[in-house]
């Protein structure tokens, strides 16, 4: 019989503890001790991870393998800009995103893409019955005699068909729906999430087979299990979308192969997802062309640029009533004293008028760096005047009505660049930073004054 006894673990740094602190030992964090049930038995291999680097011997860096030829190119083009390139054998790739966002859907795309030109796929769910899947192949086109499917959740029975089948890639769907017989705690659970990662990683980096994991995601958007788990994977991407709006963007938050700056985007069909060759069509297609009132901004979410759509509308208040004041998306204190600014700073009188502010796509902007986007959006629609649609407004705006510096520009452009802009007001202050974009051309501006002379003119 095995012998079964508990540990803590912490769902943030995965130290094991015999006790229940509730301030994590090794990370110092409050709260995030769970407690797992392990078979005593167990056999330890060390730290996940770092057990493959078993009995190999150094070697020159310049005499290594290792080469860009080595990626092997999925067949969807966004999914391998947001990869660095494609996939590099033997690495470990979680695609993480809410349920219902298409994760399942993007990764039998790419299995069948790539059972039809490099061989054999297995693909692993412990989520969907053979028929279930058979049938979302069927409406999406993804039949291939070289893709393999099979519903298990046991990892080590995973590990075994794919050692006999001998995939070029191997897909797992999903990481928190499978467990390990080695440990008695339930699927899901952090040591099961760790364990499981830990044997899909030994297989992978000893065969040499890239491996794609599915990940779900908690409500705060984080994924879901052990922070470790995002320590043990090359590659983090991130499935994100509105299910009010066909469109999913996938980024990636960590990537040893490749940069994390690039994004792909996908529009959600009836016959699956599409790629969007030209992303900014999508964002920009939904504004009004010649509007007045609306621009674009380019804000940073936690470690992401994202471009978003600042509406403001500006009428004329009732007569002897007190001005209205709303905003959506936007914070409302925020708002007033931008409009206190625009009237002292510019001379843009709005004291007897009601002032709107809307972000579009109900999306929440909380960075000062949109400020002088939701200032000339006001502007605009007081003067009546429309923006240059292909102009991109970044910066913060202080007090005395000076365009204040904003972190990390150079992201900011490139992903307006990236979505179409041509054009973007930038802070002064930042100027320097802007030398290498070509692709855009850039304005700095030293005080709100230069900036409503240069977007709407005086
Ligand atoms: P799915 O891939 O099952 O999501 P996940 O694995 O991330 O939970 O996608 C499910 C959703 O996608 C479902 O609500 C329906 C939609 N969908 C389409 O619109 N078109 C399609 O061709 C497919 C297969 C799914
Ligand atoms: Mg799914």
């Amino acid at each position: 019989m095995k012998k079964v006894r508990t540990i803590f673990v912490c769902s943030e740094c995965g130290t094991e503890t015999q006790k229940w602190f509730g301030r994590c030992p090794g990370c110092q964090a409050w709260n995030t001790l769970v407690e797992e049930k392990v078979n005593t038995d167990r056999v330890e291999t060390g730290r996940p991870g770092l057990s493959l680097a078993g009995d190999s011997e150094p070697v020159s860096i310049t005499m290594a393998r290792g080469s860009e030829k080595e990626r092997i190119k999925t067949g969807i083009t966004e999914l391998d800009r947001v990869l660095g390139g494609g996939v590099v054998p033997g690495s470990l790739v979680l695609v993480g995103g809410e349920p219902g966002i298409g994760k399942s859907t993007l990764l039998l795309q790419v299995a069948c893409l790539w059972a039809e030109k490099n061989g054999a796929v297995l693909y692993a769910s412990g989520e969907e019955s053979v028929e279930q899947i058979k049938l979302r192949a069927n409406r999406i086109g993804s039949l291939s005699d070289d893709l393999y499917v099979v519903t298990e959740n046991n990892i080590e029975r995973i590990a075994q068909m794919a050692d006999k089948l001998e995939p070029t890639l191997l897909i797992l769907d999903s990481v928190q729906t499978a467990y390990s017989s080695e440990l008695t705690s339930v699927p899901g659970s952090v040591a099961q999430v760790r364990q499981v990662t830990a044997v899909i990683l030994e297989w992978a980096k000893s065969k040499g087979i890239p491996v794609l994991l599915i990940g779900h995601v908690t409500k705060t958007g984080s994924l879901a299990g052990p922070k470790v788990l995002e320590h043990m994977v090359d590659t983090v991407l991130n499935f994100e979308g509105d299910s009010a709006h066909i469109y999913r963007i996938l980024r990636s938050t960590k990537n040893r192969f490749g940069s994390t700056q690039e994004i792909g985007v996908f529009e959600m069909q009836e016959t699956g997802l599409s790629e969007v060759a030209n992303p900014s069509q999508l964002f920009i297609g939904q504004r009004a062309a010649g509007a007045t009132g609306s621009t674009v901004v380019s804000t940073i979410e936690g470690t992401r640029p994202i471009l978003v759509e600042i509406q403001a509308l500006v009428t004329k208040a009732g007569f002897a009533s007190v001005p209205r004041r709303q905003s959506i998306g936007f914070d409302h204190a925020r708002v007033a004293i931008l409009l206190a600014v625009l009237d002292k700073r510019a001379g843009l009188h709005l004291e007897n008028q009601d002032v709107y502010v809307n972000v579009a796509g109900g999306v929440r902007v909380v960075e000062p760096a949109a400020d002088l986007g939701v200032c000339l959006a006001i502007a605009s629609s007081f003067r009546n005047l429309p923006l240059d649609p292909g102009l991109c407004i970044i910066g913060e705006v202080g007090l005395s009505g000076e365009i204040r510096r904003v972190s990390r520009l150079e992201l900011r452009l490139a992903e307006a660049a990236k979505l179409g802009f041509t054009k973007a007001l930038v802070p002064a202050a930042n100027f320097a930073e802007c030398k290498g974009m070509e692709r855009l051309k850039t304005e700095g501006v030293e005080n709100i004054r230069e900036a409503l002379e240069f977007a709407v003119g005086r």
